[in-house]
């Protein structure tokens, strides 16, 4: 397998895009991706979009031909590729083996959702596709019960309480603060958290990733070329997915995603690196209590930790580890389709020194997981900068 490396990145703003539509968030990540990477979108050899329920959001499927349409990339082989809200992770992953293999020297990965257009009826349903249609939908769970259930759960073995799910939901809004494309930017309490009304106890309002708009892109390019044309790449250390079932009732536990642990397990496995080695994470905290999970299935925290640790301000920017030092979904925003791309693009800008004000010191590696459903897909990859041309 070749190694593989990114070369270019673009985002649109994260939020409710009321005059803008799909291939005009398409087009903009695209064209600032290309830009970025100061190709040619002639240099494009393929294309991989991820987007999870265009159909009900916007009425339209057939997504990867009209993206590149769109982009003006015709004729090269274009595909969407739908795992829910891993739709985005999955695409990045795809369009690395498709390097990696030596099937394309230079690729393009777009991740987009236009959720908005719809009434959060509408939204709750095409999100509940996520879910098992049998034994889940059918009897009228909607998302946030689904986690609910696995909140109750993880509180009643371990003790995590409201308040610590709320100050997942505090850090990640404060981080949305020095983030220019994130959708929310006002940092909230643990009692704003609290009072936001319950959505499905114990998770309320702001316990929830919010219904986004936007797209984000990537380019990616065998690294040997990567360093002859870009300056700083960022190399895809390694790329891990698993799968799980699809209905919470056919899981063992509900206090751990078993397809983090295994694509996490893998992750480390061929990287040689611990959990202490990886300075940040852009973790899938569609709802609070999963970064909880997912800074436990990880390994940075031992079981059970995951609420005091982050009580004890340990996933904070720049403290022990940063996790979601984007505003991770919550405060950024949480474009299903696109989620999984956007997560890749914070951690080269953060690996290339290039954040801002939410800037990571001395970031190393830098980790990206990306959620399907209540965990039936989960996809994991790993990060460093490169030296490129001089
Ligand atoms: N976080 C913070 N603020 C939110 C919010 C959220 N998740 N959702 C809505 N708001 C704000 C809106 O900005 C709006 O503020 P304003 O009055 O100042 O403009 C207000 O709350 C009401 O918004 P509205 O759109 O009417 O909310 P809603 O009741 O229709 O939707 C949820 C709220 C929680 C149901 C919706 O955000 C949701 O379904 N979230 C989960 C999405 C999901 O499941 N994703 C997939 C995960 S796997």
């Amino acid at each position: 397998m070749r190694s593989v490396s990114i070369i270019g990145a673009g985002i649109t703003k994260f939020g409710e895009h009321w005059e803008r539509s799909f291939r005009e968030l398409v087009v903009e990540a695209g064209i600032k991706a290309l830009q970025d990477a100061g190709i040619e979108g002639k240099q494009i050899q393929a294309l991989y979009g991820g987007c999870m329920a265009s159909g009900m959001f916007i009425g339209q499927e057939h997504i990867g031909a009209l993206i590149a349409d769109q982009l003006g990339l015709n004729p090269i082989p274009s595909t969407r590729v739908e795992a829910a809200c891993a739709s985005g992770g999955v695409a990045l992953r795809n369009a690395y083996l498709a390097v990696a293999s030596g099937a394309y020297d230079i690729v393009a990965v777009g991740g987009v959702e236009k959720m908005t257009e719809v009434s959060t009826t509408i939204a709750t349903q095409a999100l509940g596709g996520a879910g098992d249609e049998e034994t889940e939908l059918f009897f009228g769970a909607t998302f946030p019960a689904l986690y609910a259930l696995m909140a109750r759960r993880h509180m009643e073995e371990y003790g995590t309480t409201e308040d610590q799910l709320a100050m997942v939901s505090v850090k990640n809004h404060k981080n949305a603060c020095l983030n220019p494309y994130a959708q929310f930017q006002k940092e909230i309490s643990v009692e704003d958290v609290l009072n936001s009304g319950y959505v499905a106890s114990p998770l309320k309002l702001l316990d929830c990733s919010p219904i986004t708009d936007g797209a984000a892109a990537l380019i990616l390019c065998e690294t040997n070329l990567a360093r002859k044309i870009c300056e700083r790449p960022v190399e895809v250390v390694a790329s891990a997915q698993a799968s799980d079932s699809l209905a919470l009732a056919n899981r063992k536990s509900l206090t751990e995603l078993r397809a983090t642990k295994i694509a996490a397990r893998e992750i480390y496995e061929k990287t040689g690196l611990k959990p202490k080695d990886i300075s940040f994470a852009e973790v899938h905290d569609c709802f609070t209590i999963a970064e909880i999970l997912a800074i436990e299935d990880l390994g940075f925290f031992e079981k059970g930790y995951g609420g005091k640790a982050t009580e004890k301000g340990l996933t904070a920017l720049n403290s022990e580890i940063s996790i979601n030092p984007s505003g991770g979904l919550k405060g950024k925003g949480h474009p299903v389709g696109a989620t999984g791309v956007a997560q890749a693009v914070e951690a080269y800008l953060q690996l290339r020194g290039a954040a801002g004000k939410r800037q990571v010191k001395d970031a190393s590696f830098g980790l990206t997981h990306n959620v399907g459903g209540s965990g039936a897909t989960v996809v994991i990859h790993v990060f460093k900068a490169i030296e490129g041309k001089r």
